[in-house]
């Protein structure tokens, strides 16, 4: 489904529990989330990126407690020093921020359940099993392992490696397994529903097993931070029922006023859901059966991406092996965070963070692959032509090439976002930053700017290298925009606004206003310290 500029592209983060600060992995899946938004935004889209926070539940009922401290204060404080932070560290442009202790989410998960209710898909029973409160959810004795060291000889689950707790509770059921028919169905119609395609595989099989019912309360005798229950205020509503309805109580779901009407109608159904696939479950099996229940339509798509490991594991708050965002930007900036991401890791599998790896591709691919293309070819502007941008005399068929290379990027890059393939726009984007690369090695303007007759070709060698740095502008910009916006700083008033920039001509070549001057750069990514690159 190719996107058109003026349509609307809608992209949801995971909201993220308040129990502990945000590490890495959070971090991660905001960049691509927001990769993806700015990518879109660049093409001329209507484009919304929503993130926000997870605030009810026992898992954060317990963590303010541990902490000496309320839900609510605990959330707050959370929420302004940790996860807000969070989103300036790493450069993250959404459109909104959702909290769910919010009255717009919590009046409008209320009036979903009572829809639900009135409409028989809410009915009281009971139950009993294993329950996780790392996950906020009941265990089958599949998600189960053998415990290690304090835990050996018991289950645990698999994720938290935490032994789960039975309960037994007389509560409300959402009828989640009239679904099963329904969902198979659904998955079969929409074969990039899920994606990647392994993730769409185990989810396939996991509801053709047949789906139970889900339990959607919990009585207010056992805990009490949650969404009442509208029909019955001695219950409180599960924290993932609540959870999940964010995606549409954001952008108006249920408000009566025009314009959230039309926002709502807008947006939903979300182009792409972005999760880790330790909840892919949640977003590709429950919440479209709850949007079918209220007569809406799911998404368009949910992307569960991989995890970051340390030491093999699944990088957690949890297990104590987070490494905080900051700690990467304090030195290498958050364009390099963002980069490296992207680029070292193909989204939907799993990888590894490491500090040897980083340092090298920020030495090898930002600051001499693509910092100093930019700033030798400025630098040369200025040097041989008193900054103006010169024209060309004639393209011979080197530059023409350096012309389809960037084509090709842009184009290719564009189809990769579409196939939500990140990694491969980057290599798509940089067969260019290489195309440039070489091909100021081969035509040496520094050996033709020692003979005036050569003057020319001068002119039109660099007016190629600049239109070659233009394009990179453009599409880096949503990777790196701190950097784009250095490097379009100095391009100055040979090319328009950056944020105007489409990425469907990005590739169109001799845009550049010649005759004017350009500004100076500034250092894209400076040199790093030695000691500083491995903490
Ligand atoms: O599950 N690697 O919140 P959460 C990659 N509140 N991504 C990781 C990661 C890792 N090691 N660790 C965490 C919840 N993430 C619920 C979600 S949505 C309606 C409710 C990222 O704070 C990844 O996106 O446990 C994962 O799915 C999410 O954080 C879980 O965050
Ligand atoms: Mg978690």
């Amino acid at each position: 489904m190719p996107s058109n500029p003026g349509k609307s592209f809608y992209v949801t983060t995971p909201i993220f529990y308040v129990n502990d600060a945000p590490h890495i992995g959070h971090a991660y899946t905001e960049v691509a989330a927001d990769v993806l938004a700015r990518w879109h935004r660049q093409r001329g889209e209507n484009s919304f990126l929503l993130t926000g926070t997870d605030e009810h539940g026992e898992k954060i009922l317990r963590t303010a407690a541990a902490n000496q401290s309320t839900p609510k204060v605990w959330a707050d404080k959370l929420v302004e020093e940790a996860w807000l932070p969070l989103l300036e560290t790493i450069d993250i442009d959404n459109q909104d921020f959702i909290r769910t202790t919010e009255p717009r989410h919590e009046r409008n998960v209320q009036k979903f359940l009572q829809h639900l209710y009135d409409t028989g898909f809410i009915y009281r029973g009971s139950y009993e099993g294993n329950y996780c409160v790392g996950c906020e959810e009941y265990k089958t004795e599949a998600d189960l392992i053998d415990g290690q060291g304090d835990f050996a000889g018991i289950s645990v689950c698999a994720i938290h490696s935490k032994p789960v707790e039975k309960l037994q509770e007389t509560n409300y059921f959402f009828k989640l397994s009239e679904f099963t028919q329904p969902l198979l169905d659904f998955y079969e119609a929409n074969p990039k529903f899920i994606q990647p395609e392994s993730a769409r595989n185990e989810v396939v099989a996991f509801v053709r097993r047949g789906l139970e019912d889900l339990s959607i309360s919990r009585s207010k005798e056992k805990f009490d931070w949650g969404i009442d229950i509208p029909w019955d205020e001695s219950h409180i509503t599960y924290v993932w029922f609540d959870a999940l309805l964010n995606y549409i109580t954001a952008i108006g779901y249920g408000e009566e006023s025009a314009e959230l009407q039309q926002k709502f109608a807008d947006l939903w159904p979300a182009s792409v859901q972005v999760v880790g696939k330790d909840i892919l479950r949640f977003h590709a099996v429950i919440w479209p059966a709850m949007l079918m229940a209220a007569g809406l339509s799911p998404a368009n798509q949910v992307f569960g991406h991989g995890w970051l490991l340390v030491g093999g594991e699944k990088m957690s708050k949890s297990k104590l092996t987070g490494i905080a965002p900051n700690q990467i930007t304090d030195t290498f900036g958050s364009d390099a965070f963002r980069y490296y991401f992207m680029k070292a890791i193909a989204f939907g599998q799993d990888g590894s963070f490491s500090w040897e790896d980083l340092s090298a591709r920020y030495q090898a691919e930002l600051a001499n692959g693509f910092g100093n293309l930019a700033s030798r070819v400025i630098a040369m502007v200025h040097r041989y032509f008193d900054g103006v941008v010169p024209e060309e005399f004639g393209l011979e068929a080197v530059d023409l090439h350096v012309a389809e290379v960037a084509k090709a990027a842009a184009q290719n890059a564009d189809a990769a976002i579409e196939a939500v393939a990140i990694q491969d726009a980057l290599n798509s984007i940089w067969t260019l930053v290489d195309e440039l690369n070489n091909y100021i090695t081969v035509q040496e303007p520094w050996v033709l700017a020692k003979s005036p007759e050569n003057k020319e070709r001068l002119a039109t060698v660099l007016n190629t290298t600049l239109e070659g740095l233009r394009v990179l502008a453009v599409l880096l910009n949503p990777f790196i925009p701190k950097a784009t916006a250095k490097l379009w700083a100095a391009l100055g008033d040979s090319v328009g606004e950056l944020a105007t920039q489409q990425i469907q001509n990005a590739g169109n070549w001799g845009q550049l206003t010649t005759g004017v001057t350009l500004g100076q750069l500034e250092a894209l990514f400076p040199r790093i310290e030695a000691e500083s690159e491995t903490k």
